[in-house]
């Protein structure tokens, strides 16, 4: 039996099931990652540059603008077959999947993910740099680039973690839960290497599941991983997921 039928099987028999996903899931939705060497974002840009608290308050303009042309970009892209293979087994089997996201470009709820624990934020949202003032948002948001508040001058930043800040607690306490709960972790297109989503993974090891990897590449998690599908997400997590026709 080869590899990816053996996953299969064991997907099918799994009571709880939990998928890891970084930004190799859009590529095939024309979504740079952020590590290829050649076309990731940090081959080009330094992420203390443009991903910081600190340089979104030095250079504020700069930073609102790579968003902004990142949001710009993500309207012209749809979610791929692994998006929604991975939506329709959630459907499918209520309660058996929990999807745990890195990625803040909302493909996955766009494909129909509604329960998706997005780690990193959303690319398409925003929210006040400082605590709001009781004048923040009362009256109209002066336009700009980034908006601000008329009266006070905070400013309105991207609602994505930046290196340097903490996920949201609720986010990642439902996403430890879910690591610790399932028998099987999906771990696809993510390198590793970034905390504390990347030992999710280690959790989901440490607690007896079954880790498999779905990734062209090499990763940092493979050594926690009973399986390593050195495939594309969009190909190989129908094949996974989805009944035969
Ligand atoms: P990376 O760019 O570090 O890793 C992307 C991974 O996707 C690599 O391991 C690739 O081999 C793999 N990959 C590429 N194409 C693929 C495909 N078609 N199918 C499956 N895998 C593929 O991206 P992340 O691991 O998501 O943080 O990076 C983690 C975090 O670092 C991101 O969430 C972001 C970044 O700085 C924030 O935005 C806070």
């Amino acid at each position: 039996m080869a590899l990816r039928d053996t996953v299969r099987a064991r997907i099918a028999e799994a009571q709880q099931i939990a998928v890891l996903t970084g930004a190799g899931m859009s590529a095939e939705s024309g979504v740079p990652t952020f590590r290829d060497a050649q076309s990731g974002f940090w081959a080009q840009f330094d992420p203390q540059d443009l991903a910081t608290e600190d340089a979104f308050r030095a250079h504020p303009e700069r930073v609102w603008d790579w968003y902004a042309q990142r949001r710009e970009a993500l309207s012209g892209v749809s979610p791929n077959a692994g998006h929604l293979a991975t939506a329709a087994f959630a459907q499918r089997h209520p309660g058996r999947l929990t999807l745990i996201t890195q990625n803040v470009d909302g493909l996955h709820q766009r494909a129909g993910s509604t329960n998706a624990i997005a780690l990193h934020g959303s690319i398409t949202e925003d929210r006040w740099l400082d605590a709001p003032r009781g004048c923040c948002g009362a009256t109209p948001i002066e336009p700009g680039q980034p908006p601000r508040c008329g009266v006070c001058g905070n400013l309105r930043r991207p609602a994505v973690v930046w290196f340097g800040e903490r996920l949201p607690q609720s986010s990642l306490d439902r996403a430890q839960a879910a690591a610790h709960a399932c028998d099987l972790m999906l771990v696809v297109g993510t390198s590793g290497v970034v905390y504390p989503a990347a030992g999710l993974a280690l959790t989901a090891h440490q607690s007896g599941a079954r880790v498999v990897i779905v990734n062209p590449e090499p990763t940092d998690l493979d050594l926690v991983a009973d399986a390593c599908l050195r495939e594309p997400a969009a190909q190989c997590l129908p094949f996974l997921l989805l009944d035969p026709a």
